[in-house]
């Protein structure tokens, strides 16, 4: 993937971005895993690097740097796809690249700042120049600030590169689809130091992201990945492109209620939220079935051409239609329902279901695009899995999983003992953590986490080389 910029077979600058962004997404991912492992060993010895590198800033720098990794390769994904659909270059390469060094920039020194000054107390001061304090999105309000220049720089590329070329329904649903997803940023922007008016617009973001907005942005890249790599129908791609944005935005916005439960809103969430997100796993079936059913009916080889022309993105986007049914739809079904979230509500179980979520949705058809990405820079007809993609596939998925079935035993075991037998509160806490259920749990997380980043290590190698080999 370094060289690929080089190779220069890309035919639009465009694309050369994406790569630019693509190189930035997995070395972010590669310090996201290695702040997971700190975090999980700290876990198990609270001792490890106390005073140096505390497990705050540890998780902190964890999940942010998981949001901004996935922003990276969406942004990627976008520029890559962008002349492909409109039939353009687009309009301000010139500011892109622009908004490209100082986002990077802006992202070293935030980065910096956290590990540099790990403590002390909040202020007007540090809110806008160390850390913001909201979970997910911590970055201080200068950054903020340049966040949303470079995201309007991005915007003014794909908005004014799609209404001079081509408007396909792909296309469109993109540009609605990014305001919405830029706009929703905005929320998380103004503090109030009253706590539940602070979380009430916080999960705007969150769950309007993830939940509405990303997931609609997947719909896009499954369905132009489709297009690309197995040859899928337009039409039958952008039919099931437009149901899937009904049925997501018709549950996932006021799903929104499922956050509502227990921060101080009205008692009308519960039913709100109850009614909406019970709908969500819906359109995941959906998208599920869409990749699938595409799959397999455009399957057979088309003459002498092969029937999938990149091994590896093909077999992350149907990890992505498993994963986000999965992670999303089951796992948080499960505790979607008051009844429910009453037990399961900031447990462990909580974790099992952002972990899963997070990597089903969003990591696996991200890193599919990176594939993509990787054999239009060397301009291959077909790019076949290798030994280390198969390995890479195999190793992060299976960590996840493996990671994931711990905490949800961990999280059951809070359910149980913490909220059920001792009814919640500080004790009943501090008793559940210490019941030998939780400490396994807590090591095998450990242990499936290494397996996890050994799979990014064989990921890391095959993007780099896997391109190269297959070259003539
Ligand atoms: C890809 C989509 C999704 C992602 C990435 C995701 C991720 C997350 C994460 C990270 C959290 C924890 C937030 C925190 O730090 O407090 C969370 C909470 C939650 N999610 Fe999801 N989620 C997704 C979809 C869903 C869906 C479809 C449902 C319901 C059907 C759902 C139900 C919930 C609930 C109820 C909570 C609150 C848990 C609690 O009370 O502790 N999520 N989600
Ligand atoms: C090397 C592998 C990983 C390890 C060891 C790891 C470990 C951890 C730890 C220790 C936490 C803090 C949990 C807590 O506060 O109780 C955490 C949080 C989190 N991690 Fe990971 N993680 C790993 C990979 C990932 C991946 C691949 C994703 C998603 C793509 C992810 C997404 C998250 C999220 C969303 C949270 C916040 C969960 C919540 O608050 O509910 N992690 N992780
Ligand atoms: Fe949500």
């Amino acid at each position: 993937m370094l060289t690929s910029i080089k190779s220069n077979k890309l035919q639009y600058e465009s694309q050369k971005v994406g790569m630019m962004y693509f190189r930035v997404a997995i070395v972010l991912f590669g310090a996201q895993l290695l702040m997971g492992l700190i975090a999980a060993i700290q876990f198990i010895y609270p001792d490890f690097l106390y005073g140096i590198f505390d497990f705050s800033v540890a998780r902190m720098v964890h999940i942010n740097a998981l949001v901004v990794w996935m922003l990276y390769a969406m942004i990627g994904s976008v520029y890559i796809m962008l002349p492909d659909e409109t039939g353009q270059e687009a309009v301000g390469i010139g500011l892109g690249k622009l908004g490209f060094w100082v986002l990077t920039a802006a992202v070293a020194v935030v980065v910096l700042v956290y590990i540099f000054i790990q403590i002390g107390s909040g202020s007007e001061t540090t809110i806008w120049l160390i850390n913001e304090g909201r979970e997910y999105i911590e970055a201080p309000r200068w950054a903020d600030i340049g966040i949303v220049v470079v995201v309007l720089i991005f915007y003014y590329n794909v908005f004014f590169t799609y209404i001079k070329g081509e408007k396909t329904g792909i296309m469109t649903v993109m540009v609605a689809n990014l305001l919405a997803l830029a706009g929703l940023y905005l929320a998380g922007m103004f503090f109030t130091d009253n706590i539940s008016i602070d979380q009430y617009w916080w999960w705007w973001v969150i769950h309007l992201w993830v939940e509405a907005t990303w997931e609609v942005f997947v719909g896009t890249l499954a369905a132009y990945g489709l297009l690309k790599i197995i040859d899928a129908k337009r039409e039958i791609v952008e039919m099931w492109l437009w149901i899937e944005v009904l049925m997501l935005f018709g549950s996932g916005i006021l799903g929104l209620g499922h956050h509502y439960f227990w921060i101080g809103t009205p008692e009308y969430w519960w039913e709100i939220g109850a009614l909406f997100s019970a709908l969500e796993p819906v359109p995941l079936v959906a998208m599920f079935v869409h990749v699938l059913y595409d799959w397999g009916k455009e399957q057979g080889a088309k003459g002498d051409k092969p029937a999938i022309n990149n091994g590896p993105a093909m077999a992350w986007i149907v990890t992505n239609a498993f994963g986000n049914f999965l992670g999303a739809g089951i796992w948080g079904f499960f505790h979607t329902l008051p009844q429910v979230n009453i037990y399961t509500h900031g447990s462990q179980f909580t974790a099992a279901h952002g972990h899963l979520a997070f990597f089903g949705a969003y990591a696996t058809i991200l890193i599919g695009m990176m594939y993509f990405g990787v054999q239009k820079a060397y301009g291959l007809e077909r790019l076949k899995a290798t030994f280390n993609s198969k390995m890479a596939i195999f190793l992060i998925t299976f960590g996840v999983l493996g990671m994931t079935v711990a905490l949800t035993i961990a999280g059951y075991e809070q359910v149980l003992v913490e909220r059920a037998e001792l009814g919640g509160g500080w004790d009943a806490f501090f008793t559940a953590q210490a019941l030998p259920w939780m400490k396994q749990a807590m090591g095998w997380r450990l242990v499936m986490g290494v397996v996890t980043f050994v799979g990014f290590v064989y990921l890391l190698l095959d993007l780099l080389t896997i391109a190269k080999k297959q070259q003539n």
